[in-house]
């Protein structure tokens, strides 16, 4: 097996969990990989012998941004609506049957060179893992085939049949096929099962149900909660104990208490705020209260249409009273937490070698260079990709 020694890093985060800083930076640093994992880490000084020799000449290395959270599979998009949303109509969860006509009448090659280059736009940015749900199918062969697309480019993939009751289709009718026939053809695809759980969408009953039947097919559950109000589902995600509930936009006391005793993370989606012109979550609040926060995309035609983690985390600092290090913390090792990972989201021994390089000396620039492309190089699983 190669192994290759990167050295000159004016900043390495490895987001080593004992080290005395957040992010367990190491300056002046250096980092051995080895096919497709990390083998050492540390002073450039103490570096060992390696076949292969790359000097980065003084730029950061971070392990590449995970995000645990969007909606790759869909066709068309929604900029009308957004352009009327910055003329002061407001966000609805309807929106989304728009999405999923165009989806349905796309074909799978269709829905999969689009993927693709969403993908490709996201690696451009850093990120090395993406969760990816259905949602815009909504029959059984429509969710069964966007799962399919998924895969090709994700084992995280979630089952989001639950996104919205379909036009002219009874709710209760609808739940019953999404925990029958829906979900049986769309469990072999997926990992999670996901809800919306909000006004509009599902409530917390039908959100119980449907999670309870994808756990019994071996998927694992998480919600969409409290994005466009108050309400139950945050609290009913801490109840079940999920890994994760995502959005947490409108959270009360009682919300963030329940989060911090289940210890399940929020993650929070700032491209959802920015795009809907809604307020953002209170970030502070929560890691004050001593829960986990996770940032991702919520990459979608509708309330974020943004591939940027960049983007994301300068949002969290500037606008959600995050620090740098807390939301470079949130994108990578949290959003690896989020989705039950332990093997990405840090640059340790052992770990897999997925990396950016930020044409830039600190994590810092992340968010204090908000809008410039600073990455300038992306390894995956020890290989880099451009
Ligand atoms: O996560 N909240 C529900 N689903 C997406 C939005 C979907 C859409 O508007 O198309 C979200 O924000
Ligand atoms: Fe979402």
């Amino acid at each position: 097996m190669t192994s290759t020694l990167i050295t000159n890093i004016a900043e390495l985060v490895t987001n080593d969990p004992e080290a005395d800083d957040l992010l367990g930076a190491i300056s002046d640093a250096a980092l051995v990989v080895e096919g497709a994992r990390v083998a050492w880490v540390g002073r450039a000084a103490d570096a060992p012998a390696t076949d292969e020799r790359l000097d980065v000449g003084g730029r950061a290395v971070l392990p590449g941004f995970v995000d645990s959270h969007s909606h790759l599979v869909f066709a068309g998009d929604r900029a009308q609506e957004f352009a009327a949303r910055m003329g002061g109509k407001s966000y609805a969860a309807g929106g989304i049957r728009t999405t999923v006509a165009a989806t349905r009448a796309a074909t799978d090659e269709q829905l999969t060179a689009h993927v693709a280059r969403l993908v490709q736009e996201m690696r451009r940015q850093g990120t090395t893992t993406v969760e990816i749900k259905s949602g815009y199918g909504l029959t059984t062969k429509d969710e069964a085939r966007s799962l399919a697309v998924a895969r090709q480019f994700t084992e995280e993939t979630t089952f989001l049949g639950a996104h919205v009751v379909p036009a002219d289709t009874d709710p209760a009718a609808y739940v019953e096929l999404v925990t029958g026939a829906m979900l049986e053809a769309a469990a072999p695809y997926a990992k999670w099962i996901d809800v919306f759980c909000e006004r509009g969408a599902f409530d917390d009953d039908q959100a119980r149900t449907i999670l309870a039947a994808g756990r019994q097919h071996g998927l694992r559950p998480r919600l969409h909660a409290n994005q466009l109000g108050p309400g139950p589902g945050v609290r009913l995600a801490a109840e079940l104990g999920l890994t994760a509930v995502d959005h947490c936009t409108f959270l009360e006391h009682a919300d963030v208490v329940a989060l911090r005793d289940s210890g399940t993370i929020a993650t929070l989606l700032p491209g959802v705020e920015f795009s809907t012109r809604q307020p953002y979550p209170d970030a502070r609040a929560l890691l004050d209260a001593g829960v986990g926060v996770a940032i991702a995309s919520d990459c979608n035609p509708g309330s974020s249409f943004t591939s940027s983690l960049p983007l994301c985390v300068a949002l969290a600092v500037r606008e959600m009273g995050m620090t740098p290090a807390e939301a470079v913390h949130a994108a990578t090792a949290m959003g690896a937490r989020a989705l039950g990972r332990d093997d990405i989201g840090a640059l340790m021994p052992g770990k897999r070698a997925d990396l950016m390089v930020l044409d830039a000396p600190s994590h810092v620039h992340l968010a204090y260079r908000p809008g410039v492309p600073l990455v300038q190089s992306v390894w995956l699983g020890g290989r880099p990709q451009m």
